[in-house]
């Protein structure tokens, strides 16, 4: 039996650092679980830039298309920010993202109870907290056209343009539709159908999807900016919320940091099932590329790490894997152990990148 295979992008800033701590966990898995993969390792973003003069060259791209999942750091930093717009690190990401047509992209909020009094919010609002975000990620205002500035001195003109199709709408919604049919049953949409004609037309066609196909979910509706005043009130309230590529970029940085920290946060995106059955898969921790702390070994691993533990569950099939990679990381921070991050007061201190991988790897092995 050929094994899985994974191409690997660390990135830029602290995503070799992150990246360094989850190929220890790759490692474990494969020396003492059999879950072995073909690895392919290649740069993204500025380091793509360094390398090949693009953030992300046609070779990579084609090795992401031929793989069974991407796993990657984070991009950017301000060393490319004189950089010409088509050359960004982001743009690398992003030619990912719409070439690999990964439109459901998943991104869980939970709070792991050994850090619910580090939240802003009062512990009893976020223990237990359990939200699945899913986000659009291949259309809407991130590419629609016309785009562009245009003009000159003191009459330019910038321009990006909001468009959905009934299809973009559909898939996503299904998505979301499926998702929580394994969860709480219950989909919140998130438009702003008071002001936008793609956010009615967005909210029309979840609602013919639910209608037609999920009847036996609950779906509800909700204005973007209602949605983030209310997940920061009473964010339990909310099972999935599924919605578009700028309002779900929006609302998930809000809801990680309510699990009391960015560096937590792992993501899957999504798109059709390949010859083999798997989805079209990248994996990638919510939060960036920190330049301010890169190199440092000061960055916290875990997004990435769950991340993969993502992959594990969505792409491989090995929902058992990733159950034991999750209770790793919850057992690790329930003794305590921190990043800096995950630190409120100056008396406790932290540990490096490579100590919380070494724990979660200990605790792993002890498990
Ligand atoms: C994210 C990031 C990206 C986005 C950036 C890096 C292009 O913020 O994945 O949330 O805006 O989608
Ligand atoms: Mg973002």
């Amino acid at each position: 039996m050929t094994k899985p295979s994974l191409l690997v992008l660390p990135g830029d800033g602290i995503g070799p650092e992150i990246m360094a701590e989850t190929r220890k966990i790759i490692d474990w898995l494969a020396a003492n679980r059999g879950l072995e993969f073909d690895i392919y390792e290649d740069v993204i973003g500025g380091a793509a830039y360094d390398r090949y003069g693009t953030p992300c060259d046609d070779r990579t791209m084609a090795k992401a298309q031929e793989v069974d999942a991407v796993l990657l750091g984070a991009v950017g930093g301000p060393r490319y920010d004189g950089l010409d717009f088509s050359l960004k690190p982001e743009r690398g990401l992003l030619r990912l993202r719409k070439e690999m047509d990964l439109y459901a992209n998943l991104r869980p909020a939970q709070c792991f109870d050994a850090l619910k009094d580090f939240s802003s919010l009062k512990p009893e609002l976020i223990g237990g907290l359990d939200i699945m975000i899913v986000r659009e990620l291949t259309s809407g205002i991130y590419f629609g056209e016309p785009r562009g500035i245009s003009g000159e001195g003191d009459d330019r003109v910038g321009i990006n343009t909001q468009r959905y199709t009934t299809a973009e709408v559909r898939r996503v919604a299904r998505s979301a539709f499926e998702l929580a049919r394994r969860r709480g049953n219950r989909v919140c949409s998130v438009e702003k159908a008071n002001v936008m004609e793609s956010g009615i037309l967005w909210r029309e066609e979840v609602q013919h999807i639910h209608d037609t196909e999920y009847p036996d979910v609950e779906l509800s509706h909700m204005y973007a900016d209602n949605c983030a005043m209310q997940l920061v009130r009473t964010p339990k309230q909310f099972d999935v919320i599924l919605t578009d590529n700028l309002f779900g970029d929006l609302l998930s940085d809000c809801a990680a940091m309510l699990t009391g920290s960015l560096g937590m946060l792992p993501s899957a995106s999504l798109g059709a099932p390949m010859d083999n059955g798997r989805p079209k898969a990248m994996y990638e921790p919510v939060h960036g590329s920190a330049p301010d702390i890169a190199g440092q070994g000061k960055a916290n691993p875990i997004a990435c790490i769950l991340s993969f533990a993502m992959a594990l569950r969505y792409s491989f099939d090995e929902g058992d894997a990733a159950d034991l990679l999750e209770a790793a990381v919850e057992s690790v921070l329930a003794k305590g152990v921190r990043t800096g991050d995950l630190l409120q007061s100056d008396g406790q201190s932290p540990v490096s990148t490579a100590e919380m991988g070494d724990a979660i790897v200990a605790a792993l092995a002890a498990s």
